[in-house]
This record gives structure tokens, C-alpha cells and sequence, in this order.
């Protein structure tokens, strides 16, 4: 599998990185059934064998849980792989630099390591102050204990904050997918004029693009709750928002005609599709069995016809949802 390099760093990654938010150790959590760890295992063990070198987590992903679960699984190969973690578990009592410190001291307990190779900022409400928290990542960098830095779901204003500071960080972790467009409007342009590289997540909108679900009940009730999906779909919802699931469906009904028509399988279009666009690196796929890690490996070309054919399916929903790129809350969260 090529690599590419992340920002200015030497960090050298798989266009394809493995998320860990469903490695839960068999504890289900609100939008991810248990994953016994087994099969978490058998994910790894594929990854690594398909050449995938980039895996993501959080210590938000079952408070360190995930890395635990990360750490074991990849026992002797480490050294072998990339890491990304990030802090942030919280919103009302952002992190100070000491919460930082001992967030990052709990995940390299769990992932069984003395080094993260990528840490992040989860979101940027978790934080209490830009400088602050610019200072300390450079400070836990000297130490060697994360080799570099980056952010998550952070806006305009939120990376000219870190601009500001002296710290931008060699990445920004971002919704990004074919039913879900709305960094391109301000947030790719930034990154790109700042060197950051993009790591889009949710690639396949929690499954919704790989054509399996053919009607809003069909999607199992925690991965209702983005704004996709009407506010009463499930207690769960946080937007407040109608949403706009007649669009997507049909978004989603269109792409699976014209991939059905070039013989793509929709999961390999729609990563193929995200690979191409501005400044993304990799982009970050979750599982929940080795097969599925498998079929998302197999990048392909796309034809002319097919994107033209991927960028009319999807044109509606992107003026619907606007230049909002929280998925799960009104414009509150990221600026
Ligand atoms: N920074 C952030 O704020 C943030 C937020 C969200 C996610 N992330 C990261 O991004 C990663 C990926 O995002 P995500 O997990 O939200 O969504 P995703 O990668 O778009 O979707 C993952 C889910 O889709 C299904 N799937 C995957 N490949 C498939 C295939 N080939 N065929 C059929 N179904 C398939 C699986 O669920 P089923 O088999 O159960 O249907 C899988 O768990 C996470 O693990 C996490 O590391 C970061």
C-alpha cells in the first residue's frame, strides 16, 4: 500500500487508517455494538497484513478503552505502526495543561507504549485556552512523548487560534464523505494554505455508503443521531434539526445506480472519492470484521463519468446542510 507524509512531518501513513472507536472490549456504546476483542484482533491482524501502518483512537473512545484494547492487540509490532490518540473526553471543564498531561500519561499506559506518534485535540470545546494548550503539546513533544500534533473538528477561527499561538499542528481530523460535505466550503482551503494534512472520518457516514441500509429504520438507532436524520429518530439526538433523510436516501439510491452501473462496489467509490479530494491523507474507516477492512483496501480510479455522476447525486445535500460541519449539533461546537 503507498504512503503518504502527514503536514511537514515525517510521519509516513496508509491512504487507508483503521479506527478504533468500535474497539470497545464487548461494552457496547451509544452508536457502536461490543466488539469482542477477538475480533478487534482479527482487524489488526488484517490491517497489518494489508499494509495499513495508521490506526486512530481516543482516550474519548471508552475512557482509554480503545487504546487498551489497540495495545494489546498489536503486542510486539508497535514500533511497526502509527499511532494517532487524542485528548478530550469532556466540555464543561475544558482541559488545562495539567489535564493534558495526565490525559496523555493514561493513554500511553493503555496503549502500552512511551510514545504517541500523532496526539490530537479532540474538539475544540474541550480546550481551555489555545496558547495554553499550543505550549504544553510542544512541551510533551520535547519530551519525546508524542512525536507530533494535530487537531480534530477544528474550524477557521479554531485553527487561526492555534495559527496564532505559534502551533498549528500537521493535521486536521475531519466528517468528510460523500453525504457529508460541509468543510469544503472554508475548512479544506485552510488547511490547505497551512500545510495541514485532512484525516476525514466517518468515510462511509457510519455505513450508510456502502449501500446496506435502504431506509432511515434500517440504520441501527445510535448512527441516527447525526443530522442526517430527523431529531426524533432517536432520543439520542442532540441537533434539534428536521434533517434531511428523504435527501439522503435518494443521494444514497442514486450512488448505488451509478456505482451498480460501473461494477464499483459503493465502499470502495466513496473512499476512492475522498482520497482525491484536497489535502486528504487518509482517511479514517472504522469496522466491525477483517472482511469489511479488506474491501475497503481495494482503492480505485474512478471514471470521469462516475464522479460526475457522484458529485450530481450529492449536490442537494450539500447546500442543505450547509458550512456546518458538526454532524451531530447545530453550529455551536466548531467556528
Ligand atoms: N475526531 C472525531 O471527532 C471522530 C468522530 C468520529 C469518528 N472518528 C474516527 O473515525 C473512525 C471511522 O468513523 P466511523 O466509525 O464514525 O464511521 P465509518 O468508518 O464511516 O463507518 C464504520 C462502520 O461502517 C460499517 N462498515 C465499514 N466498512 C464496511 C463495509 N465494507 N461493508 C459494510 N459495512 C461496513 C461498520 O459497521 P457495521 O458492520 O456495524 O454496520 C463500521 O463499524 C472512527 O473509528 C474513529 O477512529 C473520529
Amino acid at each position: 500500500m503507498q504512503r503518504s507524509l502527514l503536514g511537514n512531518s515525517d510521519l509516513s501513513v496508509s491512504p487507508i487508517c483503521l479506527g478504533c472507536w468500535q474497539f470497545n472490549g464487548g461494552k457496547a456504546d451509544e452508536t457502536w455494538p461490543a466488539q469482542p476483542i477477538e475480533v478487534s484482533q482479527s482487524i489488526v491482524n488484517k490491517a497489518i497484513e494489508l499494509g495499513v501502518n495508521f490506526f486512530d483512537t481516543a482516550e474519548a473512545y471508552g475512557m482509554h478503552r480503545s487504546e487498551e484494547v489497540l495495545g494489546q492487540c498489536l503486542g510486539n509490532r508497535r514500533s511497526d505502526v502509527i499511532i494517532a490518540s487524542k485528548f478530550g473526553a469532556r466540555i464543561k471543564t475544558p482541559y488545562k495543561a495539567t489535564d493534558i498531561e495526565e490525559s496523555l500519561r493514561l493513554s500511553l499506559e493503555a496503549l502500552r507504549t512511551d510514545y504517541v506518534d500523532l496526539y490530537q485535540v479532540h474538539w475544540p470545546v474541550m480546550i481551555n485556552d489555545a496558547k495554553e494548550t499550543v505550549a504544553e503539546l510542544k512541551r510533551l513533544q520535547a519530551k519525546g512523548q508524542i512525536k507530533h500534533y494535530g487537531v480534530c473538528n477544528f474550524g477557521v477561527e479554531n485553527m487561526k487560534e492555534f495559527i496564532n499561538a505559534e502551533g498549528a499542528g500537521i493535521t486536521n481530523q475531519l466528517p468528510y464523505n460523500l453525504l457529508w460535505h460541509p468543510v469544503e466550503f472554508e475548512i479544506l482551503p485552510e488547511c490547505v494554505k497551512n500545510n495541514m494534512s485532512v484525516l476525514a472520518y466517518s468515510p462511509l457516514q457510519q455505513g450508510l455508503l456502502t449501500g446496506k441500509f435502504y431506509k432511515p429504520e434500517d440504520v441501527p438507532e445510535g448512527r441516527r443521531r447525526t443530522r442526517h436524520f430527523n431529531k426524533d429518530s432517536t432520543s439520542m439526538s442532540r441537533h434539534g434539526q428536521e434533517g434531511a433523510e428523504d435527501q439522503t436516501f435518494k443521494a444514497i439510491q442514486s450512488i448505488r445506480e451509478a456505482c451498480g452501473k460501473e461494477g464499483v462496489p459503493m465502499a470502495t467509490a466513496s473512499l476512492s472519492w475522498l482520497l482525491k479530494q484536497q489535502n486528504v491523507a487518509s482517511v479514517i474507516v472504522g469496522c466491525s470484521k477483517p472482511e469489511q477492512l479488506e474491501q475497503n483496501c481495494k482503492i480505485a480510479q474512478l471514471s470521469q463519468e462516475l464522479k460526475k455522476q457522484l458529485a450530481e447525486a450529492t449536490d442537494d445535500l450539500k447546500s442543505t446542510f450547509g458550512n456546518n460541519p458538526d454532524m451531530w449539533a447545530p453550529s455551536s461546537r466548531i467556528y
